[in-house]
């Protein structure tokens, strides 16, 4: 192919491809047990798919409106009256995406302008920096506070000023299981009170949450809910990663915004699976076992790791557990990421992947969203580690 000679300015100079795509490919090159990327590897439900067949068959084909499908919304809007006590209007209110991602980003670019500051936690998942660039913004880097990374709010309140145009959180969060409770949203509510903030909440791992917690969306507050736009997968939800499908609720101001933005980016989404989604979703144990389910998972790796020298941190939600190797190597863990891949057969994710500033500690998340055989080998292999420094 000839060669371009103009000259190219990277609008993202320090990004290259995601560590997802690298771990994962690792994995597969090396034949390892890929507990890097999140996605389960265990199958979707027949009942689901067969839908999906039905609504091709029966000619739900063509382009979905812009919003999504009515049914769906309305479905949406239902479950989330009886899940968060929260009213939104499938009209105006809700809308399906092409995944969490895609409205992550959509909320950015339509609401973030020039020099706007916007606070992140870190570790974060890592599309929101880039997202916020893209749009003109600045990412604010907070830290979460190991061991159970929660917000030190104090630090919040100092971060706060006149160019704080949004802040962005993630409960149940990835990638260190841990969960924002009720009076964290309250402390939120009221950094928030008495300025413009908008407020993102990444809530796709609503349904993953263990102990007996109860999921604290910021639907429930509804002083936080007028100023926030709440962003879900049905990925997550369904097992269903690769159909990259999703929603967000806003109030309608802040959704008219953002439907300026997806009308352009996506227009719409995937007709069959929305009608298909819809209907699925009338039976709520296709969600609501979902946590007990996953905290099974959660409980069975932790046991089975039990006998290793890679030590767990607290997770109480989403489908990824993240262990200490400090007992077994000095390397950064980029090296032992690799080199567990390699040598050992098992692909995680550096957790410093998920830090603006990394904190050097010696950490990997691994993703528990698999078949109990597949985490029994892992574990074995795991397990067998001593020291590899
Ligand atoms: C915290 C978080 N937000 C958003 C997403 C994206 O979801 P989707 O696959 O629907 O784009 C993920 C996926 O890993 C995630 O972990």
């Amino acid at each position: 192919m000839p060669k371009f000679n103009g000259l190219i300015t990277s609008k993202l100079p320090a990004a290259g491809t995601t560590i997802f795509s690298v771990m994962s490919a690792l994995a597969t090159e090396h034949k390892a047990i890929n507990l890097s990327q999140g996605f389960p590897d265990f199958e979707v439900s027949p009942d689901l798919i067969n839908l999906v067949h039905e609504m091709m068959k029966c000619g739900h084909n063509q382009y979905a409106p812009m919003p999504g499908v009515l049914q769906l919304r309305q479905i949406i809007a239902q479950k989330v009256k009886e899940l968060y006590s929260a009213n939104y209007n499938p009209e105006d209110e809700i809308t399906i995406t092409s995944g969490g991602t895609q409205a992550l980003f959509t909320a950015i670019a339509a609401l973030i302008r020039e020099g706007d500051e916007v606070i992140i936690f870190d570790p974060a998942y890592d599309s929101y920096a880039p997202a916020v660039k893209l749009a003109g913004g600045i990412p604010v880097s907070l830290q979460l506070k190991p061991p159970h990374f929660s917000i030190e709010w104090n630090e919040v309140k100092r971060s706060i000023r006149q160019r704080t145009r949004m802040i962005l959180i993630n409960t149940p969060h990835n990638p260190t299981g841990s969960i924002l409770t009720s009076s964290d949203m309250m402390m939120l509510e009221k950094l928030t009170k008495d300025n413009d903030i908008i407020i993102l909440s990444d809530e796709v791992y609503e349904h993953i949450i263990f102990d007996g917690y109860e999921h604290q969306s910021v639907m429930r507050f509804p002083k936080l809910a007028e100023r926030s736009m709440v962003v879900f997968s049905f990925g997550k939800t369904f097992h269903t990663t690769g159909w990259k499908t999703g929603y967000i609720l806003a109030p309608s101001a802040l959704m008219a915004e953002f439907r300026k933005v997806h009308q352009f980016n996506v227009f719409s989404v995937n007709t069959p699976l929305q009608y298909a989604l819809a209907e699925f979703m009338r039976d709520k144990n296709h969600y609501a076992g979902i946590g007990k389910m996953y905290e099974q998972k959660r409980n069975l790796f932790m046991q089975l790791m039990k006998g290793s020298k890679f030590k767990p941190l607290a997770c109480s939600g989403s489908y990824f557990l993240i262990f200490d190797y400090s007992k077994i190597s000095d390397e950064p863990d980029f090296e032992f990421a690799r080199r567990l891949t390699i040598e050992h057969g098992v692909a995680s994710i550096p957790v410093s992947s998920f830090y603006n500033k990394p904190p050097g500690k010696k950490w990997l998340r691994f993703c528990f969203a698999k078949s109990d055989e597949t985490l029994k080998a892992a574990a074995e292999r795991l397990v067998a580690i001593q020291d590899i420094a």
